[in-house]
């Protein structure tokens, strides 16, 4: 089935959200990193106007900046409707309100939208789409993904899940993956378990350790997986 950018909602996070959903220390920042499932997040382009190493790969970025601008424009609103109906939903601490959230996400989805064209020319954005990626075993030190494996668990199932992690597993030493709740509710997903326990199972090392960042209430935990030799 081909990936349609109607059927996307773009909605990204900042280098500063970053660190804190996956817990990234000051010497992690120079590591060899992808951002799988990265779409209009800002980390890519942060992390590089600050010296750091960051490939992102996402299926969106087989359109133009235009085309993915001209969608986030399209669905920002439904979004920040979705948000406001559901305000209990969230912990309004470092986020204030709807609106703060808007400002927040708008400027990172803009500094996306500014670095994509030179991105796509230095190979930082790649067309890519789990299970399934274009590196070689081992190319990074720590592959990242946030907002994508258990949060669309009603999409995926737990072969998807499986199988995307043993491929994050393949390209890097470590991956991290955030948060582990479904749906963008405050449930913790059902594929975590079987998953966690397959992993284990396979001779993975697999800790589910608590972060500073809680957008979603209960969403303050991120997953982590690596060999054990
Ligand atoms: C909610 S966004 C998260 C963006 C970013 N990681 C963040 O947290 O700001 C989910 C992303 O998953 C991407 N996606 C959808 N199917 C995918 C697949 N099979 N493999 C990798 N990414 C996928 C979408 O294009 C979208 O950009």
């Amino acid at each position: 089935m081909s990936f349609k950018l109607d059927r996307v909602i773009p909605w990204g996070r900042c280098l500063d959200e970053y660190i804190k959903m996956f817990g990234l220390t000051a010497t992690e920042l120079d590591l060899a990193i992808l951002d799988c499932a990265g779409g209009p997040a800002s980390f890519n382009a942060e992390m590089t106007q600050q010296g750091n190493k960051v490939i992102s790969c996402d299926p969106v970025y087989q359109f133009t900046a235009a085309e993915i601008g001209d969608r986030i424009q399209a669905t920002y609103q439904t979004v920040l409707d979705g948000v406001k109906a559901t305000l209990d939903d969230f912990v309004w601490t470092d986020i204030k309100s709807p609106e703060h959230l808007g400002e927040v996400r708008m400027g990172a989805m803009q500094k996306f939208l500014v670095d994509f064209p030179s991105g796509v020319q230095d190979g930082r954005y790649i067309t890519a789409e789990l299970p399934v990626l274009p590196f070689p075993d081992c190319k990074f030190d720590l592959a990242l993904c946030s907002h994508f494996l258990f949060t669309y668990s009603h999409l995926l199932s737990e072969e998807f899940h499986l199988n995307s992690i043993l491929e994050m597993s393949r390209i890097a030493r470590e991956v991290r993956i955030f948060p582990l709740l479904q749906s963008f509710s405050s449930e913790v997903s059902d594929r975590l378990s079987p998953t966690v326990k397959e992993l284990e199972a396979r001779g993975f090392f697999v800790e589910i350790k608590e972060v500073a960042y809680e957008f979603q209430k209960g969403g303050n935990k991120m997953l982590k997986i690596s060999r054990k030799n």
